[in-house]
């Protein structure tokens, strides 16, 4: 293989070399289930800017899916993945299959306790095991020196964080902001299971998010009354139902009764048969 070409690799004793040629260096890593978009290739390329080599893993995870989720329709399109991937000059992608990540016998995982308790946590029960059994197996394969995460999954970041600190794995975990389309609207993969009607819908939860920016900058600080307010403007949008609404503290994401210095706003909304995600970070501004 010439130099500059992205090494592609389903091989774990491959991918072991690879990383170990050069131990010293540092190694950016992103894990992803595919199906890329501008959120994605935000993260490779701050992975790019700050790096000697990039590493992205696309593995569609099945343990973070529960099993009425959309893990058998969830889109694939590792070709054009990986010329998106190129173009962002990473140097290794991971595509393991479910054989070599779960094979017979599989029996380990690992668990946040309390900041998977709410949000996605209460609305998805097991999904954060499967998704910090998978994160802990890529980062004891790929031992990057940082690993990249979306805003987009604030709460994800947020319970990452928390097992890189508890299990004391050596490296740094970099947040990155949400990439929106031009009205707003948070991408996703799922963004692709949408009709032109629903996709219109969708909006409702980035302008409902920034509404509840707005009453916090008016002053508003009563938990209840911010989440009852951005609640009918979900609930005012015809195609959209609510899962869940909150107003929590950015840390340890519990929810407030009275907002303080911070707070993250997040919504969960099914629009038709599609569920979708949002937040916003908010800061008490300096008179
Ligand atoms: P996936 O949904 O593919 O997302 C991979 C990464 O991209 C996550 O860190 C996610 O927060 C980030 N991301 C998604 N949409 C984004 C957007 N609009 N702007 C910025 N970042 C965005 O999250 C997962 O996969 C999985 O749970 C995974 C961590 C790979 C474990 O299976």
């Amino acid at each position: 293989m010439k130099a500059g070409d992205m090494i592609v690799t389903s091989s774990i004793p491959e991918l072991r070399q690879w990383r170990w040629q050069q131990p010293a260096a540092s190694y950016g890593f992103v894990p992803t289930m595919g199906y890329l978009h501008e959120g994605h290739l935000s993260l490779a390329r701050r992975a790019r800017a700050e790096n000697e080599f990039v590493v992205v893993s696309i593995y569609v995870n099945p343990t973070q899916f529960a099993p009425t989720e959309d893990l058998s329709s969830y889109p694939r399109d590792l070709e054009r993945d990986l010329a998106l991937l190129r173009g962002e000059g990473v140097d290794l992608v991971f595509a393991p299959d479910d054989a070599l990540m779960y094979p017979p016998g599989f029996q380990t995982y690992v668990t946040v306790e309390q900041a998977t308790q709410g949000l996605e946590g209460a609305s998805r029960p097991m999904h954060f095991r499967g998704v910090t059994t998978v994160v802990a197996k890529l980062f004891n394969l790929v031992q990057p020196t940082r690993a990249y995460f979306g805003q987009k999954d604030y709460q994800q970041s947020v319970v990452v964080r928390q097992m890189v600190a508890d299990l004391n794995f050596n490296l740094e975990v970099v947040v990155c902001p949400t990439v929106r389309e031009a009205d707003g609207l948070a991408m996703s993969s799922r963004n692709k299971y949408l009709t032109p009607p629903q996709r219109q819908a969708a909006t409702v939860l980035s302008r409902t998010l920034r509404h509840g920016l707005v009453l916090l900058d008016e002053g508003e600080r009563n938990g209840r009354t911010l989440r009852a307010a951005m609640q009918g403007m979900i609930e005012a949008e015809p195609l959209a139902r609510l899962d869940y609404i909150s107003v929590a503290h950015p840390i340890t994401l519990q929810e407030l009764e009275q907002v303080g210095d911070q707070a993250v706003l997040s919504t969960a909304v099914f629009i038709g048969k599609t569920r979708l995600i949002d937040n916003m970070l908010w800061q008490v501004r300096e008179a």
